[in-house]
């Protein structure tokens, strides 16, 4: 710290990393607390997107699903959406228009928040946005897979309006970036609900006042 910041007249200090004017009371004020506002917003994946999604090598084993997610988008039988924080993706969610199309159906899927923006009602504005596209669709029920060892996120889509509507058991393979091939076993609740124009929007979501302010561009 001693080598990054260095005064700049009476009441300021520059930070030599991000070359910014920062009050001097918040370079002194080490341990307080304060809080960050960030824009955010929900868009669809991009190709120059793909390499960050991921996440520092936590998805690199997962290269092949999420490039496979991309190109169901790219051919409009999908979609990937973003949450966009300050140019980072810090969360995903994943819509497969096809799989259940004959039912009525939208299977949502891979929707995750980057471990630090966690509770910050991230996740909730990703859901509400995949549901949007889908009513958009003219698809009335949205549908989605819990796995069965993940039980304490059932809370969070109950909060949210879905409703328990059978069990899905079954497998999917994927390559890793190393040619490896992978068998995943499948045993998920499933759980869905019937969307209509009221379907609560995005911008009704509160902030939670957690210390990052998003703002919803
Ligand atoms: C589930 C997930 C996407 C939620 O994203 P988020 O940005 O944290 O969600 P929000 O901030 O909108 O809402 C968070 C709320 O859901 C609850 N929640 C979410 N996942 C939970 C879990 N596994 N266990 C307990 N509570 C959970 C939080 O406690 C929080 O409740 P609170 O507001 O009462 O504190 C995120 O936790 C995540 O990426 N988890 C790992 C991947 C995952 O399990 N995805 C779901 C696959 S079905």
């Amino acid at each position: 710290m001693a080598t990054a910041q260095r005064r700049a007249g009476s009441g300021t200090a520059i930070d030599d990393r991000f070359g910014q004017k920062i009050p001097e009371r918040d370079v002194l004020a080490v341990g307080n607390r304060t809080t960050l506002v960030m824009p955010m917003t929900i868009r669809p994946a991009r190709q120059d997107d793909l390499p960050t999604l991921e996440w520092y090598g936590l998805h690199t084993p997962h290269r092949e699903i999420i490039a496979g997610a991309f190109r169901l988008q790219e051919c409009g039988d999908g979609a990937m959406l973003l949450a966009d924080v300050n140019g980072f993706p810090a969360g995903q969610i994943c819509i497969d228009f096809l799989r259940k199309r004959p039912s009525g159906r939208a299977t949502l899927w891979a929707l995750r928040v980057f471990q630090p923006f966690r509770g910050l009602g991230i996740g909730t504005r990703l859901l509400c946005a995949a549901e949007r596209a889908v009513l958009q669709r003219g698809v009335p029920f949205a549908e989605l897979g819990v796995d069965r060892d993940n039980a304490g996120v059932l809370p969070f889509y109950e909060r949210l309006g879905y409703d328990h509507c059978g069990r899905e058991r079954g497998q999917f393979l994927y390559h890793t970036p190393e040619g490896r091939l992978v068998r995943v076993a499948i045993d998920q609740w499933l759980l869905n609900k019937r969307l209509t124009e009221g379907t609560q929007p995005t911008d009704t979501v509160p902030n939670t006042g957690k210390g990052l302010a998003l703002t919803d561009d």
